[in-house]
């Protein structure tokens, strides 16, 4: 990526129509599996503590996070209504389509943890979106994104529709990079079924996710 971070080609996406029509239904699925989702809480258990304020950026009904922490706070953001009342983390929450308008509602320097789950792949202005995160996160506060190699891939633009895994990692942190974020760390696990099956050694959905900090 030179110049321009990316053209008017990779920011395209098959289905170009509005995106609140695709998020109008409900979904109160799980768009990742119980192994993956296992690896994911053990990450927010290793790195928030109970006294933070976190933002769950591009949520939906259920944000993750380990059950016997409480959070200060947790606030999230998604496209669909209902499914952000459902969540039961959320102490508040907003509607916005990042794909229109990136600038996010809220302070300065007021939140300690931005969480984005399987999310970035959506991103149509991504350098926008951390430009903001950039902004709205305190200095030392961190930013989660996390993913696997699944989409609803009409929905996602070429520049992730056509990538590998590993252009996934390398694109994140390019954006990250070109907004002023200093190198993140990049985690790419395999993950494995967890409970009675476990001794089958059964794969469950890859597990990649980049860590940065606001220095
Ligand atoms: C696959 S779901 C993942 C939801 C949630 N993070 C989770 O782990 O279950 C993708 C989410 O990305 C968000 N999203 C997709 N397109 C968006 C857009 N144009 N603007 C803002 N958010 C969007 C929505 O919140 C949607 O629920």
């Amino acid at each position: 990526m030179t110049g321009s971070l990316l053209n008017t080609y990779q920011r395209s996406k098959e289905d170009s129509s509005d995106d609140f029509i695709f998020y109008a239904q409900p979904r109160f699925v799980y768009h990742l599996d119980d192994a993956f989702r296992g690896r994911l809480t053990q990450l927010y258990r290793d790195r928030l503590t109970k006294d933070l304020i976190v933002l769950d950026l591009m949520s939906s009904w259920t944000s993750h996070l380990p059950e016997e922490i409480s959070y200060r706070r947790v606030i999230g953001h998604g496209m669909n209504s209902a499914e952000l009342e459902k969540n039961q983390r959320l102490d508040a929450h907003w509607v916005q389509d990042l794909n229109k308008n990136q600038n996010l509602p809220l302070e300065d320097s007021s939140v300690d943890a931005c969480l984005m789950v399987a999310a970035w792949q959506y991103l149509q202005y991504p350098e926008n979106v951390a430009a903001e995160l950039k902004r709205i996160i305190k200095t030392g506060g961190q930013l989660l994104i996390s993913f696997s190699n699944r989409a609803f891939w009409t929905k996602a633009p070429r520049v992730w529709a056509e990538g590998s895994d590993l252009d996934h990692l390398n694109y994140v942190k390019d954006v990250l990079i070109s907004q002023g974020w200093s190198e993140p760390q990049l985690i790419a696990e395999e993950t494995y079924k967890p409970g009675a099956i476990s001794f089958l050694g059964l794969k469950g959905d890859p597990f990649f996710s980049i860590l940065a900090s606001n220095n």
